[in-house]
C-alpha cells in the first residue's frame, strides 16, 4: 500500500499546516509533499511531527513568485513522484495599502503568488490527474474574492481581492477542463487566525468581530475540516464549487 500523493502548498503557514495536519492523523500511509518558501523550520516540525514509515513528508522549496521556481518545483515533484493525487493550492500572500499607494509591481507581484502559480500548478497536475482518472483539487480562496469587505477600519487589499475572485474562476474552469475525473473546488474562508493577521492591530480585529454572526475568527483547523472533506471520496458530487467558510455575515 502506496497510499495517495497529496501536495499542499504554503505547507507552513497557518492553514497549511493545519490541513498536513489533518491529512497526516487522517490517513494510513501516503506521501504528502510540504511545499514552503522562506519557513523551512516550521515543514521541518511537521516533518518530525507526523512522518511515519507508511507516511512520508517531502520538503520541497520554491518562490511561487518567480516562474521559473514555479516550473522547476512542477519538473521536480513530476519527475520524483510522476504525478500528485490531491492538490491544495494553499500559499498565498497579502499587503494591505491604500489603492492610491499601491503600485504597478505590488499589484503584479499578488497576481503572481495567488492566481498565476495556482493556475500553472492545476494544470500541470490536473492534466496528469485528467489522465489518471482521479484527482482532488483544492483552492484556498477568500470571502474578499466574493464580497467588498468594508468598514473604517477594514484593511484595503484591491490586487488580493482581485486575485481571490480569479483563483475562483479558475476553480470553475478547471473543473471543466478535467471532468469528470478531477474535482476542483474552492473554499473561500472570511477571517482565520493565522499569521498572515497577525500584524492587525487589536482595534482592527474587534470591529471586524461585530460583523461575523459567530462573533470571532476561524480556527486553521476548522478550515482545514472543509478542505478535508472536499478531498474525500464523500465530497464526490462536489465539483465547480465555492465554500464560504466565515461564521456567518451579520
Ligand atoms: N488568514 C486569513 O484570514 C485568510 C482568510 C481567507 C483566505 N486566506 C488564504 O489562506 C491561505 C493561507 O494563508 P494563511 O492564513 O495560512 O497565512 P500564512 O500563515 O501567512 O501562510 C501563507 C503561506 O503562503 C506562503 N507564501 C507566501 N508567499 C509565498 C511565495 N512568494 N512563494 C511561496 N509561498 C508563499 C507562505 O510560505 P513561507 O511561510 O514558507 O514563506 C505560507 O506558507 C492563503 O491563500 C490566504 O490568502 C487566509
Amino acid at each position: 500500500m502506496k497510499g495517495l500523493v497529496y501536495l499542499i502548498s504554503g505547507a507552513g503557514g497557518g492553514i497549511g499546516s493545519a490541513i498536513v495536519r489533518r491529512i497526516a492523523t487522517s490517513i494510513e500511509c501516503g506521501t504528502i509533499i510540504a511545499h514552503y518558501n522562506s519557513n523551512r523550520k516550521s515543514v521541518e516540525s511537521l516533518k518530525n511531527e507526523f512522518e511515519t514509515k507508511k507516511i512520508k513528508l517531502e520538503l520541497v522549496q520554491a518562490d511561487l513568485e518567480k516562474k521559473e521556481e514555479v516550473k522547476r518545483l512542477c519538473d521536480e515533484i513530476l519527475t520524483k513522484f510522476g504525478h500528485v493525487d490531491v492538490l491544495v493550492n494553499n500559499a498565498g500572500w497579502v499587503d494591505d495599502k491604500e489603492i492610491s499607494e499601491r503600485s504597478y509591481e505590488d499589484f503584479e507581484k499578488t497576481v503572481k503568488i495567488n492566481l498565476l502559480a495556482p493556475f500553472y500548478l492545476t494544470k500541470v497536475f490536473g492534466q496528469k490527474m485528467f489522465e489518471n482518472k482521479f484527482g482532488k483539487i483544492v483552492n484556498i480562496s477568500s470571502t474578499s474574492g466574493l464580497i467588498l469587505h468594508s468598514g473604517s477600519m477594514c484593511p484595503t487589499s484591491i490586487d488580493y481581492d482581485a486575485t481571490k475572485a480569479g483563483v475562483n474562476v479558475l476553480t470553475k474552469n478547471f473543473a471543466k477542463e478535467f471532468a469528470p475525473y478531477v474535482n476542483v473546488n474552492a473554499v473561500a474562508p472570511g477571517w482565520v487566525d493565522t499569521p498572515m493577521n497577525y500584524e492587525l492591530p487589536e482595534y482592527v480585529r474587534e470591529e471586524e468581530n461585530e460583523k461575523i454572526l459567530k462573533n470571532r475568527w476561524a480556527k486553521p483547523e476548522e478550515i482545514a475540516e472543509l478542505v478535508w472533506y472536499l478531498m474525500s471520496d464523500k465530497a464526490d458530487f462536489i465539483n465547480g464549487s465555492i465554500y464560504e467558510i466565515d461564521g456567518g455575515k451579520k
